[in-house]
């Protein structure tokens, strides 16, 4: 059998699949990490964590599946988006990488938004901080030095396949993220890069998702057991490749990704820009196809949170939350601990419970906290709806998806039908690997981006929909009278 490769470089771990060339998974591997938070609002990995841990997966794969190993023909990479890794001219960091929900460059977003006042439309979305664009006038502002030196800009897979092959590639949807795309055209805009004091020589060339970007150096295919001949393509941005992972390609096809960040995300055949409802317009990862997105920075993250300082394994979390269920509780909770992009563009946003009395007890607060992100989603349900057709159908991937509990909370608050499908944790890695596989073979799009089977559906009850109306309309004044005591609104 032919076998391919899908690394997905996320925030808090590297996750490889070694599937056949039909997509099935015949193995995987993870490796976690941590982030850096040196001063407030700002989120930082050394770029060398994302290599280690992509070695030390490959090398507990290979032990594990001898056979297949030298069946694998191509690679994929994913990862997360917009995270800024500045390299000197022998390709090696000059800082820590500044990641896609690092706040500090809020006042250079302000300034890329006046100096490009178009870039909304040429660039799919006004400036935001965990943008790579307003991260890199930033360091001109406070590090010139460092800012000086920088031979290129790469973002976080793009560093993974230089130690793969040498060459600086990025792939169209990731290279979406960093504004410095004209989405339509799907090539560098010299405008929004001049504004940023950079220019192309100093950008990745560019690839579609499925296109060759170069094959193994010859000391990581020893060093991996691989072949020379195996050859890496450009891959995918998460968002893209969690589309590409249950066939999310064609217009109008929706999903819900509830991994550290969550996102809808709807394909598109076209390019249409709505930059007034900071819906990301991007373009997806294979040839003259786009997406509209809503991001949301806190996905399932707060819930993480929450686990870790009560000292609580989620799954017991979970648990105490659905079996003391009441959908009247009245503990709101403000999921914004690391800001929020969309619908409020306010990395200054900071994180809230409402409600609490003597009487609360932590599964009160447990449900506050899955309600809370249920309730970002419909905020972001709205932004998108604003132009598309609504939304009354969503594929599920990510972590999140695991809990049965809060896919039908999310039905429930959004009045959508939810389809888990087999895999759905599988996510944005298996994207990657389905790109690396059309890469080799040139099938057909179609034949390979398919819906994998739906396990389960959640359908939205009328009735607790419309309960939760009113309670996202308590979210929403919260959220507004919070904003003073927050350091700065919305631009
Ligand atoms: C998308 C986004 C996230 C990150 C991290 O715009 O910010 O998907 O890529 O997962």
């Amino acid at each position: 059998m032919t076998a391919y490769l899908g690394i997905d470089i996320g925030t808090s771990a590297v996750k490889v699949l070694l599937v056949d060339s039909l997509g099935n998974v015949h193995d995987s591997h993870t490796e976690t990490y941590g982030i850096d938070s040196p001063k407030p609002l700002w989120n930082e990995q050394n770029p060398d964590i994302w290599w280690r841990a992509t070695c030390s997966s490959i090398h507990a794969l290979k032990s594990k599946n001898t056979t297949v190993w030298q069946d694998i023909a191509a690679i994929g990479l994913s990862g997360q988006m917009h995270g800024a890794v500045c390299l000197d001219e022998n390709g090696t960091p000059l800082r820590p990488a500044i990641l896609w929900n690092d706040g500090r460059a809020f006042e250079q977003s302000q300034t890329l938004n006046r100096i490009c006042p178009n870039i909304g439309h040429v660039a799919g979305v006004p400036a935001m901080p965990g943008f790579t664009a307003p991260k890199l006038l930033w360091l001109y502002d406070n590090e010139p030095e460092l800012f000086r030196r920088i031979h290129k800009v790469l973002l976080p897979k793009d560093y993974v396949r230089l130690q793969l092959t040498g060459t600086y590639f990025t792939d169209i949807s990731d290279a979406a993220g960093t504004l410095w795309l004209d989405e339509a055209k799907r090539n560098w805009d010299d405008d929004i890069l001049g504004a940023c004091h950079l220019n192309r020589s100093q950008m990745p060339s560019l690839a579609e998702g499925n296109e060759n970007t170069g094959a193994l150096l010859a000391h990581v295919a020893i060093e991996w057991g691989l072949s020379q001949d195996v050859f890496v393509v450009g891959g995918a941005g998460d968002a893209s490749a969690g589309g590409i992972g249950i066939g999310a390609i064609n217009e109008g096809d929706a999903f819900l990704s509830l991994g550290t960040s969550g996102q809808i995300f709807v394909a598109k055949e076209q390019y249409t820009a709505n930059p007034d409802a900071y819906i990301h317009a991007f373009a997806h990862a294979l040839p003259n196809r786009w997406c509209h997105m809503a991001c949301l920075l806190n996905g399932a993250s707060p819930l993480n949170w929450f686990a870790s300082i009560t000292s609580t394994p989620i799954a017991t979390l979970l648990e105490e939350a659905e079996s003391h269920y009441d959908i009247h509780q009245t503990v709101y909770f403000l999921p914004y601990l690391t800001g929020e992009r969309t619908p409020h563009n306010n990395p200054f946003a900071t994180g809230a419970f409402d409600g609490l009395t003597a009487h609360t007890q932590r599964y009160d607060m447990a449900v506050a906290i899955l309600e809370g992100i249920a309730f970002s989603f419909r905020d972001c349900i709205e932004a998108l709806n604003q132009n598309d057709h609504p939304l009354t159908a969503l594929g599920a991937i990510g972590g999140g998806t695991k809990s049965a509990f809060w896919l039908q909370i999310l039905a429930d608050v959004l009045n959508v039908s939810i389809h888990k499908y087999q895999g759905s944790e599988t996510g944005p890695a298996m994207g990657a690997a389905r790109l690396a596989i059309l890469g080799h073979t040139q099938q057909d799009i179609e034949a390979i981006c398919t819906a994998p089977s739906v396990e389960r559906v959640f359908q939205p009850n009328r009735n607790r929909h419309s309960v939760y109306l009113k309670k996202h309309a308590h979210f929403g004044q919260l959220y507004q009278a919070l904003l003073p005591t927050n350091r700065q609104e919305t631009c």
